[in-house]
């Protein structure tokens, strides 16, 4: 009998060890799961303010999978300066408080786009000095109202065709050297934040990517403040890897941060209405995507300044919005906010690394 309760105890002792140990190595493998973990830099996505109050499975991941978040559209001219003279922050400050409470870095899309312009600066008329005080005050309005809240801005977006010229907008025939002009203007307003020209599809494009290292360099001679580069990444399951490769490369060359900041991987860029999201493309797709980390977790730590997926999940991508592809996958969340089959395949690969 005495033996028989020792034996118990003894039972019970060790099935305690067991569920500690059990416990323990549960709470590691949680930790392993999340890709931000696994990574030594800001990863982060754009989001949606009302997708982050409306619905929780997107707020969840906001919330535990990024360490850095980019408004995808409500920092833009557009939506927060609807009127001459009238901002609205409402949207843009939403997103930063969510990022403030949940510990997140924030980085700031965009102070001058030729794009989703609103429409009283479509209509404006005026000389040149008119222009640059409309564009001053613009930057300056809004980067003062972010001042410190903002880890680094996209101060000017996409102003180069794919032939390396300039891109005809508002900015370029109103303002002369209206990029260099923003910069300066960003930097005055909030001088600790990071400053960056962002822009997609260098890839196979060599003449936009010398453009874009000629404005660099350009503006480092002309001592006008300049402090990373965005490359947006909206690539396909096929783009070249040595083409992406060279982009990277000659980015890191000129030694300023590079931010990986619109990040989405294409499976059906020529919107074929049969197309199916079959393993075999999901795998490659997978494969791409642990490329382009591979390739990120390469470059100087100090040059690291993050990446950013284009949205959460494939349902709340661009990619089916914008350019009306319902049969599009490219993100790392499944319509149903689970993590895709390349989720784990990035965690895998990437362990291997450190
Ligand atoms: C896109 C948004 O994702 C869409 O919701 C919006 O309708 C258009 O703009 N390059 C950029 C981003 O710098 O601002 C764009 O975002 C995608 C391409």
């Amino acid at each position: 009998m005495k033996q028989f309760s020792y034996f118990v105890k003894l039972n019970l002792h060790s099935m305690k060890l067991i569920t500690l140990l059990l416990g323990l190595s549960y709470c590691l493998s949680a930790q392993d799961t999340y890709l931000k973990n696994i990574v030594k830099f800001p990863l982060g996505a754009s989001v949606n303010p009302r997708m982050l109050n409306e619905n929780e499975a997107y707020r969840n991941i906001a919330k535990e999978e990024w360490t850095s978040l980019t408004a995808e559209n409500h920092m833009k001219m557009m939506l927060i300066h609807p009127a001459a003279d009238r901002f609205d922050f409402t949207k843009g400050d939403e997103i930063v408080a969510f990022a403030a409470k949940t510990g997140k870095r924030m980085h700031g899309h965009t102070l001058v786009w030729h794009n989703q312009v609103p429409q009283w600066m479509k209509d404006f008329q005026g000389d040149q000095q008119a222009w640059e005080e409309l564009l001053k005050n613009h930057i300056q309005t809004v980067a003062s109202h972010y001042k410190g809240k903002m880890a680094g801005w996209d101060v000017v977006n996409e102003s180069f065709l794919d032939d390396g010229s300039l891109r005809p907008s508002l900015w370029a025939d109103h303002i002369p050297d209206y990029i260099a002009k923003s910069f300066q203007w960003a930097h005055e307003a909030d001088p600790d934040a990071i400053l960056f020209y962002n822009d997609y599809g260098q890839d196979g494009k060599p003449k936009k990517m010398q453009a874009i290292l000629d404005l660099v360099s350009d503006l480092k001679r002309r001592g006008i403040p300049i402090h990373g580069l965005g490359l947006q990444m909206h690539i396909n399951v096929d783009s070249k890897r040595n083409e992406l490769q060279e982009v990277l490369d000659k980015s890191v060359a000129t030694g300023l941060k590079i931010h990986l900041s619109e990040l989405d991987i294409a499976v059906n860029p020529k919107n074929n209405p049969d197309f199916v999201y079959e393993e075999k493309v999901a795998s490659a797709q997978a494969e791409q995507f642990n490329f382009v980390f591979k390739s990120y977790m390469m470059i100087p730590a100090a040059q690291q300044y993050g990446i950013t997926f284009w949205n959460i999940s494939d349902k709340d991508s661009w990619l089916r919005g914008y350019f009306k592809r319902p049969k599009e996958y490219p993100l790392l969340f499944d319509d149903n906010y689970a993590k895709k089959p390349a989720y784990t395949s990035l965690i895998n690969a990437l362990h291997s690394l450190n």
